[in-house]
């Protein structure tokens, strides 16, 4: 049987206000080593292989986000965001097609590794409705209530990153269905899950981390500083 490639669409949400970071500047448009960090996410989806991109930002800088992506190798459409994280993905989703596979990313993950991308999107490919990337969970956790607090055993947890992989079709009735009910969420996949659809975990990577806090922005220049040192000495190896 012949296999047909089903296309790829990164959707990039961007509308988040960014307040743990502080700053005046919008943090999915905060330069990292010279680069919009919303630009970084966009070009890591291509890198990995998504044939178009649909970036999800706030009404008032659909101009600034247009400057900070001009010149993407792919074909590339901003839409306007919601309230929620849900709401804004419910918009790029109106704009990312009929049928195919979606790769969800949240901007605030720039460095998130090709290999990564890759794999969430080909699990996809391979017939899952539903792909995640997770990362062992390294602190210790406690549940705190009040005063009180007791260990969780950390062994059975993960932490959940982006892009999160679907098969379009399949995550849009899952949002049609999570607003019909009214359901409040942090991610995508509960959205799938909530309408039946299993979960498949796949490896994530630390790199993939969330830009959030003021200190994430040192950790966020610090890699793009190596990215580009390495690609430097890689050039001067095989011009
Ligand atoms: O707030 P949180 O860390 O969950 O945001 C994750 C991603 O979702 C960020 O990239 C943010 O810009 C995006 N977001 C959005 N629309 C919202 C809230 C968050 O696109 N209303």
């Amino acid at each position: 049987m012949q296999m047909i490639d089903r296309p790829v669409v990164a959707l990039v949400v961007a509308a988040g206000s960014g307040s743990r970071l502080g700053g005046e500047v919008p943090k999915a448009l905060v330069q990292i080593d010279g680069r919009p960090l919303v630009r970084w996410s966009v070009e890591a989806m291509v890198a990995g292989g998504c044939q178009r991109v649909v970036v999800v930002v706030a009404a008032p800088l659909v101009d600034d986000f247009r400057a900070a992506l001009a010149g993407v190798s792919v074909p590339l459409q901003i839409v306007v965001g919601g309230a929620r994280r849900q709401d804004s993905v419910a918009n790029g989703l109106a704009a990312a097609g009929e049928q195919g596979i979606v790769l969800v990313h949240d901007a605030a993950r720039p460095f998130v590794p090709v290999d990564v991308v890759r794999s969430v999107h080909e699990a996809v490919a391979q017939g899952a409705a539903c792909v995640i990337p997770v990362v062992p969970v390294i602190d210790s956790i406690r549940r705190a209530r009040g005063v009180s607090s007791h260990v969780v055993d950390r062994s059975e947890l993960v932490a959940v990153q982006t892009p999160q992989g679907f098969d379009l079709a399949t995550l849009r009735e899952s949002h049609e269905q999570a607003a019909l009910q009214g359901l409040e969420v942090t991610d995508d996949a509960a959205v799938c899950e909530a309408a039946g659809h299993p979960v498949l975990l796949v490896a994530g990577a630390r790199e993939a981390m969330k830009v959030t806090e003021p200190f994430d922005i040192h950790v966020a220049n610090a890699i793009a500083t190596q990215r580009r040192q390495m690609a430097a000495n890689a050039f001067q190896e095989n011009p």
